[in-house]
């Protein structure tokens, strides 16, 4: 029979939890209650206290999350942020909505997210604040970035959509800036069954900001004292991400033992494996590898019914819907490097061991080894 090893695949996760899903579907529908109710305040409640921070905001996905986040300290037009371009456009798209001009820094080669090294020449009296990207699971350097960001006043916003779990030390990936920006799209290691998304921070003013902003800038009386938006998470969503939560770290710990065995299996061959430098706890939302002539071990490897993506394929400045609208601190020779031969692998807490053997043994052929 051929073989068919997908490079994610939720369902399987969801399939597991099904009979638990069903009476949660039921309960809700008996509740009454479909936006904005019991089962959003349990799940904030939940993910605030999962994650030791003062409070979380529910939102209607990831890019909305960052969009009020930033809304919320009141960065618009005129504005700077500094980030990466090597990341979901998401992260781009949140910043250029709020009326800021996004300032793209280089990546660090080993770790694949921002280099604090760049930061001073990115830096302009406009800058306001800096997005650091956990990608794939993996953490920026926290500490030189919230060290720079003191230093000039700045506030750290972290885009957590694939960092779900991650340490930096003893601390959570969404606990160590002002606001942190988190995504519960399917294929996250959190997600929902649909768009979800939600903001944290420690600064209960800025919680209220947060409710009154996702529910068009309301007060108590329902009168808009701001401009604000819908983007509320709903009572489904919640409640599903509820009944998923307790997993967590579990699933979490299952992809790190899928990437253990990928890294011993790969790496006498000729690719580099990811890096996790301490104090990071990766929680590998993706196991990437950086291979010469990408493509076509990619398209080798889809001819064996072996499923890979590209995260991503072209960095932000790269696309024409953003070349325009960002400024780009020097020529980003890392990011237009990596960008080149990066490659994902199958990597989701229901592979089975029998597909990973399946995965490194016809990677193991392609290189002859
Ligand atoms: C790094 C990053 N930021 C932001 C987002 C946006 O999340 P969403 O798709 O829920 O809007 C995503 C997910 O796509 C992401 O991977």
């Amino acid at each position: 029979m051929p073989i068919h090893i997908p490079q994610n695949d939720p369902q399987r996760s969801l399939r597991a939890i099904k009979q638990k899903l069903g009476s949660t579907f039921e309960e809700l529908i008996e509740s009454g209650q479909y936006i904005l109710g019991s089962q959003t305040t349990a799940f904030e409640h939940a993910w605030s206290s999962y994650l030791g921070v003062e409070g979380c905001v529910g939102v209607a996905n990831g890019t909305d999350a960052l969009y009020l986040a930033l809304r919320a300290v009141e960065i618009g037009p005129g504005d700077e942020v500094i980030t990466v371009s090597h990341t979901a456009i998401a992260t781009i798209s949140a910043i250029v909505r709020t009326g800021a001009t996004p300032v793209l820094v280089d990546i660090d080669p080993q770790t694949y997210t921002l280099d604090p090294a760049h930061l001073a020449g990115a830096w302009s009296e406009r800058t306001r604040a800096i997005v650091p990207v956990h990608l794939y699971g993996g953490m920026a350097d926290m500490d030189s970035i919230t060290a720079f960001a003191e230093e000039r006043g700045l506030v750290v916003i972290e885009d957590c959509a694939q960092s779900h779990g991650s340490t930096w030390g003893q601390a959570r990936a969404g606990s160590l800036g002002l606001l942190a920006a988190f995504s519960f799209y399917p294929t996250k290691n959190l997600g929902a069954v649909g768009d979800a998304g939600a903001v944290v921070t420690n600064q209960p003013d800025l919680l209220d900001r947060l409710r009154s902003l996702r529910q068009y800038g309301w007060d108590g009386n329902r009168v808009s004292q701001m401009a604000g938006d819908n983007s509320r998470l709903d009572e489904l969503q919640a409640a599903i991400l509820r009944a998923r939560l307790p997993q967590l770290d579990l699933e979490n710990d299952r992809r790190r033992q899928l990437a253990a065995r990928y890294d011993e299996d790969l790496a006498n061959l000729p690719l580099r494996i990811p890096t996790a430098l301490p104090p990071v706890t990766h929680t590998y939302h993706q196991y990437v590898i950086y291979v010469d002539e990408r493509d076509v071990l990619m398209r080798s490897l889809a001819e064996r019914g072996i499923g890979t993506q590209v995260h991503y394929r072209q960095a932000a400045h790269q696309q024409p819907g953003y070349t325009n609208l960002v400024r780009c601190v020097g020529h980003l020779p890392v990011t237009e490097q990596v960008v080149s031969r990066i490659l994902s692998l199958p990597m989701f807490p229901a592979l089975l061991d029998l597909e990973q053997d399946a995965v490194i043994q016809t990677i193991t052929t392609y290189f002859g080894a």
